[in-house]
């Protein structure tokens, strides 16, 4: 197959063209294409003339995009259906990277793929819109929703507590958001099986297991070897522009139709503290 990767220089951008084995991958940055251009977009799409493209661009700055609306639109939703129109123009299929902050938390089972939307923030906003055009340009396409991603080469809570941890005694975080942290090395197995399966609709894709960013914080200090003291706080307490689900568990159901399983939370972590190890 041909794959053109949009988004390749980002956190999942980068280990997705690395696992990517047996099939002829180009992926390109922002640098190379602006998804805001259409005119761009297609040039880059008709020259690949991809089997799959896989979407990992995105104006990923969740705060950020409080304060700059029009730009997290522009990317998120109109960008993501510039690459809709162009794989539809060259028959291309489509697997979009969404977001668990589509859903507005207030669950307290796993968020299964026909759940409502609700998003509390805007760049929530920006992917259901985004998500809800994307079926209407591609109702084939397969929109991927993925959470709390962490990985080697670029900014992600573990390496930010890791940093924090090294140069503090004590650390506050939150303790009132659950969610699923997903490396973004098995995410990007999961992306690769899915297209490979030729995964069509909404699909969840997160490690297995669930925690607080409190828990998440306690275990990275915990296998890091670190004795700095993780505090749990309320998210008010902590308040920040964008607001976040209080719970955002996405359910393993939909992954399971593809005969996919994802390893736990924890194990991953400890593979990407050692990956992080190497890499120093
Ligand atoms: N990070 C998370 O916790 C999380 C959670 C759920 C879903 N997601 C979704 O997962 C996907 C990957 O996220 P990530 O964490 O890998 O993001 P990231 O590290 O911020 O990388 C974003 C990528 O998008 C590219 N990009 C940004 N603006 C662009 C534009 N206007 N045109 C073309 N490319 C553009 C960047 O290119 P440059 O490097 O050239 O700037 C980079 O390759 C995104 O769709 C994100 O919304 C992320």
């Amino acid at each position: 197959m041909k794959i053109l990767i949009l988004g390749a220089t980002g956190l999942l951008g980068k280990p997705l063209v690395r696992e990517w084995h047996g099939d002829d991958v180009v992926g390109f940055g922002s640098r190379d294409v602006d998804i805001r251009d259409e005119a761009r977009v297609h040039e880059i799409v008709h020259g690949a003339r991809p089997d799959w493209i896989v979407l990992a661009a995105a104006y990923t700055d969740v705060d950020g995009c409080e304060s700059h609306q029009e730009l997290a639109f522009a990317v998120n939703r109109d960008g993501a259906l510039n690459v809709a129109r162009a794989a539809q123009s060259v028959g291309a299929k489509m697997l979009f990277i969404s977001s668990d902050y589509v859903f507005d938390g207030k669950k307290n089972s796993p968020y299964e793929i026909n759940d409502q939307r609700n998003p509390q923030s805007v760049y929530g906003r920006t992917k259901a819109e985004a998500e809800l055009g994307l079926l209407q340009v591609l109702p084939d396409c397969c929109i991927a929703r993925t959470s709390w991603l962490f990985g080697a080469g670029g900014k992600c809570f573990p390496d930010t507590i890791l940093k924090l941890a090294a140069n503090r005694t004590s650390l506050d975080v939150v303790n009132d958001q659950r969610g699923c942290p997903t490396y973004t090395v098995d995410l990007s197995r999961a992306i690769i099986e899915l297209c490979r399966k030729n995964a069509t609709g909404i699909v969840h894709v997160t490690n297995a297991g669930d925690c607080t960013w409190f828990e998440f914080a306690s275990e990275i200090v915990k296998d890091a070897g670190l004795t700095t003291e993780v505090r749990p706080v309320s998210s008010q307490q902590m308040a920040r522009p964008a607001p976040r689900p209080a719970y955002s568990i996405l359910s393993a159901t939909s992954l399971g139709q593809y005969g996919i399983e994802m390893p736990g939370w924890k194990h991953a972590l400890r593979r990407y503290l050692e990956e992080r190890k190497s890499a120093a």
